[in-house]
């Protein structure tokens, strides 16, 4: 079975370079998690958002995995706190009319309940909260998990603006660790955004990353990739973007899809062919 490589965070967390992701699955999340984990994935990404995420299936997939023999501690687990303005009114897993901090405080109580562990490796905020001085309570209020032991290291998602991400990095205490943001033309790529948050140590999780980028997919070095390595031109998308220290989250619900996804290790891109793919 190809257990796949791992990234080290700068929080000294061992996370896999491959994560599977679980929005939108409904009620196969459970099932999709475990033929995900029993093919080799290991990192599972989440979120206490009843609007596009079972979390509670994931915990279930969890459970079942041990009767598999793999442990909870064996996984990498990352769940997010998601700011009221991205929850379905009709089901929001905490009292939007309490404090920001108790509401990170309650939607992180949920979180274990529904997974069944006490701990995550990564609790990522899903999107800034404006103006700052909220984000900067929210973070704070994650803070707290983190050095409760609840969390392993932070993150925050959809973060396109550099500058807000640095003023968060410079009045943390705890540092984030992950930023998982869709990977497409619009953003430039976050090429800039990328550079730095290389220079911190801080690992770039990537969403959309072939549904936003068939021009990639469909081009002529990715094409001419596939040929010459036998792969499938995802395949030499995903292995490009762990290449350059991208870790993508990949949700994929076939089992071919899975089984392929995790075999892009078994081979590596020159420096050249590298440069050949062009991201815009
Ligand atoms: N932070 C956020 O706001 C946010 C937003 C969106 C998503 N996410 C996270 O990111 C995860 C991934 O979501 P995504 O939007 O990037 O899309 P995705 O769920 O990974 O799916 C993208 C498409 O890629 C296909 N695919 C996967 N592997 C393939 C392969 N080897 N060959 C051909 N097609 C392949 C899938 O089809 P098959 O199912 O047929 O394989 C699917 O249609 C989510 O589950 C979630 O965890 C986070």
């Amino acid at each position: 079975m190809p257990v796949h490589p791992h990234v080290t965070t700068n929080a000294n967390v061992k996370m896999p370079a491959l994560i599977y992701g679980t929005a939108w699955k409904k009620e196969h999340t459970s099932d999709l998690v475990v033929q995900a984990v029993l093919n080799g994935f290991r990192g599972i990404d989440t979120a206490c958002q009843p609007k596009h995420y079972e979390e509670s299936l994931v915990g279930e997939a969890i459970g079942r995995l041990s009767n598999h023999g793999i442990m909870r501690e064996e996984l990498f687990i990352q769940t997010k706190f998601t700011p009221l303005a991205g929850q379905d009114p009709q089901r929001i897993p905490y009292d939007p009319n309490d404090p920001l901090e108790i509401q990170v405080a309650s939607s992180f109580e949920a979180s274990k309940r529904n997974l069944g562990t006490d701990y995550v490796d990564s609790l990522v905020l899903h999107s800034p909260l404006f103006p700052y001085a909220n984000l900067l309570k929210v973070w704070k209020a994650m803070e707290e998990i983190y050095h409760s032991g609840g969390a392993r290291q932070l993150g925050i998602s959809n973060c396109y603006d550099l500058e807000l991400l640095q003023r968060l990095y410079f009045d943390a205490k705890i540092n984030p660790s992950v930023v998982q943001n869709r990977f497409y033309s619009e953003s430039g790529y976050d090429v800039e955004l990328r550079q730095w948050c290389d220079e911190q140590g801080i690992i770039y999780q990537s969403f959309w990353s072939l549904t936003a980028n068939p021009h990639i997919l469909g081009s002529k070095a990715v094409v001419d990739l596939a040929q010459k390595y036998d792969k499938t031109p995802a395949q030499i998308v995903y292995r490009y973007l762990t290449q350059i220290r991208i870790v993508p989250l990949i949700g994929s619900t076939s089992q071919q899809h899975i089984k392929e996804d995790l075999e892009i290790f078994s081979f590596e891109l020159t420096l050249d062919e590298m440069m050949g793919i062009q991201l815009i």
